[in-house]
């Protein structure tokens, strides 16, 4: 296994049984800010609500530069038989020297609770690990988000410890937890 990372050129994209995973482009932007202005959907993320839908422009805008830097690579998350993305999921390089990335995903509110946030990591993991030569992603949220926990245990994480929140909620600064797995324990539950 290489030492280093092995950013890509493009960002690749996945075909899986419920959804696959493409470049974001402008058509998502709609999307976005339909999920990113969702009250309980920007709480649970820790991501501001925007102002406009112009907003979706620098935040294409943001994601093509992290990419151009090797920094993070985000993806559309499209269901299978659509062509319309609901959400999307992303790595952010956290450590190039020690290989280390953090797990985003929003998924639209429409469209929770069927699978699609478990389906869509698990497709990201396995080109994380094994192509893109990742030793560990974490993942951190609100204590009380219990399908973020949820999913995270599906696809193999497991609790590393309780953070004093840096997310902010409605309810002011709640506590989160770190997740975390290593590239040598991908199995996750069914
Ligand atoms: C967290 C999130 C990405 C999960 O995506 P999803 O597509 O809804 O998740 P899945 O359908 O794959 O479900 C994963 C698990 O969570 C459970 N779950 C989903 N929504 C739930 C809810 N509101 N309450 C409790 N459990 C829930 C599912 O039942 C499933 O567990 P199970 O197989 O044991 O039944 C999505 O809810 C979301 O975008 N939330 C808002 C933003 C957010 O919290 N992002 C993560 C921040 S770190």
């Amino acid at each position: 296994m290489s030492q280093t990372l092995r950013f890509p050129d493009a960002v690749p994209e996945f075909l899986g049984d419920v959804v696959s995973l493409r470049e974001l482009t402008v058509e998502d932007v709609p999307a976005w800010f339909q999920r990113a202005s969702d009250p309980e959907s920007s709480a649970l993320s820790g991501d501001p609500i925007p102002e406009s839908p112009q907003m979706g422009v620098p935040w294409l805008e943001r994601h093509r530069e992290r990419f151009r830097q090797q920094t993070g690579i985000q993806w559309a998350i499209v269901p299978t038989g659509s062509v319309e993305s609901v959400g999307s999921i992303g790595l952010t390089i956290t450590s190039k020297a020690e290989r280390i990335a953090e797990l985003g995903i929003v998924i639209g509110r429409a469209h929770w609770g069927q699978g699609i946030g478990t389906s869509a990591a698990r497709l990201v993991l396995p080109y994380a690990f094994n192509t893109l030569g990742l030793t560990e992603i974490r993942a951190e949220f609100l204590q009380s988000n219990v399908a973020s926990r949820r999913l995270l245990e599906k696809v193999g994480f497991h609790f590393q410890r309780a953070m004093p929140g840096d997310l902010q909620s409605d309810a002011g600064s709640q506590d989160c937890y770190l997740y975390v797995l290593q590239s040598q324990n991908t199995g996750g539950s069914p």
